[in-house]
């Protein structure tokens, strides 16, 4: 099936929700939609702020952060403002797709040598390292390919691979509802055309109450939303 966010609505995330053939998410492992996609992302800018916030939070954590996961890596750019505030961390890229690890490979040459790459689905985090042994995972615009149990589970799977005072930091697209979000699409779009090369996505994305649930289900959990733009958000989760 293959439909914007809410079919016959302006998309809440214009640079990536308009409808194209061939272009699924299992389409992430195609080298060419890879590297379009990648190319063509111009989101890169406003997203410089909560990658930012979430590296300055990591590099004051206490305990210190030593070991960083990001899931649904992409090109790397949110694991490299981490690792690049934290000179004393080592990082894990994983991502589903061999072809953007051959672009992050290459994108965090400057850090590489702090970086292990593993191809995995987000559905197998849990198998990406041991019970307790992370200090941080990292996720930006992929759980809005989840649905919201799937997101539950993602949070739940992600939270037990931390230690105690862990954290976890999602930067993604929520779906807003009307009136909302045609207006804020409508307007992003002054400042931020669209991505020239979509993703499909296949269902509409969780919302912001999606997020804060799956998360306040989970014990001993701290939980904050300290940046949002249109309808992109950062999620902050804390383990006590
Ligand atoms: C929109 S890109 C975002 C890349 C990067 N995180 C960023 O924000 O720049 C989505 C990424 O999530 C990956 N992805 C999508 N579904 C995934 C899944 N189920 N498991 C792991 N990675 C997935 C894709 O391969 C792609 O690299």
């Amino acid at each position: 099936v293959q439909h914007a966010e809410r079919p016959g609505a302006v998309p809440t995330a214009p640079d990536e929700a308009a409808p194209q053939a061939g272009a699924g998410t299992g389409d992430w492992r195609d080298d060419e939609l890879a590297a379009a996609w990648t190319s063509g992302d111009r989101l890169e800018e406003l997203l410089t702020l909560p990658r930012r916030m979430t590296a300055d939070l990591l590099a004051h954590a206490d305990p210190e952060v030593r070991r960083i996961l990001d899931v649904g890596s992409g090109p790397g750019a949110f694991l490299a403002a981490a690792l690049a505030r934290q000179p004393q961390a080592v990082g894990i890229w994983t991502d589903v797709s061999g072809a953007m690890c051959a672009i992050a490979q290459s994108r965090l040459a400057a850090v590489g040598e702090r970086v292990t790459f593993r191809l995995a689905d987000a559905a197998d985090v849990a198998e990406v390292a041991a019970p307790g042994s992370l200090d941080a995972v990292l996720t930006s615009r992929m759980t809005h390919h989840l649905d919201a149990e799937g997101l539950a589970t993602f949070y739940a799977d992600a939270a037990g691979l931390l230690g105690p005072g862990g954290w976890i930091a999602n930067i993604d697209h929520v779906e807003l509802g009307e009136p909302w979000a045609g207006r804020l699409a409508t307007a992003r779009l002054d400042l931020i055309p669209p991505n020239p090369s979509p993703h499909r996505h296949d269902r509409p994305h969780p919302t912001l109450d999606d997020h804060l649930h799956a998360l306040q289900r989970l014990d001993d959990v701290e939980v904050a939303v300290p940046w949002r733009a249109y309808a992109t958000v950062l999620v902050l989760a804390r383990r006590r």
